[in-house]
């Protein structure tokens, strides 16, 4: 697996092997399972596969962890090998932010509920912003991203539609601890009590599935299940809400897939967790 720090370099690597068809994995690093589980993906489809780590500061609020977000880019280096990775792109902030910076790409609307109302605007513009110049830096034939940010893939699915990226958008499963905590780079924040109490959150999901098993349809009462269950591990969520999977419109009656999506502050950390439940039929 090759290093490299440039737009230049990457550009020149990949100029040269016009034929080979391109797989980006974008991450932050701290590399996880969940992680490793889209490069294996990535490796299965492309010839060649390139991982992204930078730690992206725009979509950072300014009381958040970018300066703490765990960075380990020598055990990150082996994991991507070892997953099929053949290009590291790790570039520093003035190389993918020069001076002057002054372009923005922000989806209206999707970005505007769930982790848009509490992280505030500035994340998914960040998201979008940085994502949409990894595309053009690396022009892939495919792009993976994990189904443990619900709403990123969304958000990057539109951006993907709207402006006409030539890549086709992956969506990998959640990979999840054996006992089904979400896997999170932001884990390592997660002292052993409240690791214990994060189990809330994907216990939470499947209290709400349950609740739709019973037979409910009324999103209101799942809601409250999955509440009940946080509540249980002493969480009180930034929000707990049932949407539609593809408009994130929240939704009243469950006669279809709905997405299930939480937030909570579990300790120091901040967790998300999700899932797509079914009503019974
Ligand atoms: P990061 O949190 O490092 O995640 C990188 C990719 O790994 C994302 O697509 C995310 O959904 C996926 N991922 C994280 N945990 C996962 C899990 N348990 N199972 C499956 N996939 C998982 O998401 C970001 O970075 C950034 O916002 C980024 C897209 C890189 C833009 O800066």
């Amino acid at each position: 697996m090759l290093t490299l720090r440039t737009i230049a370099e990457l550009r020149e690597h990949l100029n040269a092997r016009s034929d080979a068809t391109i797989g980006l994995v974008p991450t932050m690093g701290a590399l996880h399972e969940g992680h490793l589980s889209l490069l294996r993906l990535a490796a299965a489809d492309n010839d060649i596969v390139v991982i992204s780590l930078f730690v992206n500061p725009t979509q950072f609020a300014a009381n958040e962890d970018l300066s703490t977000y765990p960075r380990d880019e020598a055990r990150d280096a082996r994991l991507a090998a070892a997953a099929g990775a053949t290009i590291l792109f790790a570039p520093s902030a003035e190389e993918i932010y020069p001076d002057g910076f002054a372009t923005v790409v922000e989806v209206s609307g999707l970005t505007e509920p769930l982790c848009g109302a509490t992280r505030g605007s500035q994340h998914f513009r960040g998201v979008t912003t940085v994502v949409a110049k990894l595309f053009n830096i690396v022009g892939p034939d495919n792009a993976y991203f994990g189904q443990k940010d619900a709403q990123q893939v969304v958000v990057i699915k539109r951006m993907v539609r709207d402006l006409d990226f030539p890549v086709h958008i992956v969506v990998g499963p959640t990979v999840r601890e054996p006992d089904g905590l979400a896997m999170s780079s932001r884990n390592a924040y997660l002292d052993a009590k409240a690791r214990e109490r994060a189990l809330g959150l994907s216990r939470a999901l499947a209290s709400a599935q349950s609740t739709l098993d019973a037979g409910t349809r009324d999103a209101r009462t799942v809601a409250a299940a999955a509440r009940t269950t946080l509540a249980e591990h002493g969480i009180e969520p930034e929000y707990t809400e049932l949407v539609a999977p593809e408009t994130l419109i929240p939704v009243e009656v469950v006669d279809d897939d709905v997405l299930l999506a939480i937030a909570a502050r579990v300790g120091s950390a901040r967790l998300i967790d999700n899932a797509i439940l079914k009503p019974r039929k």
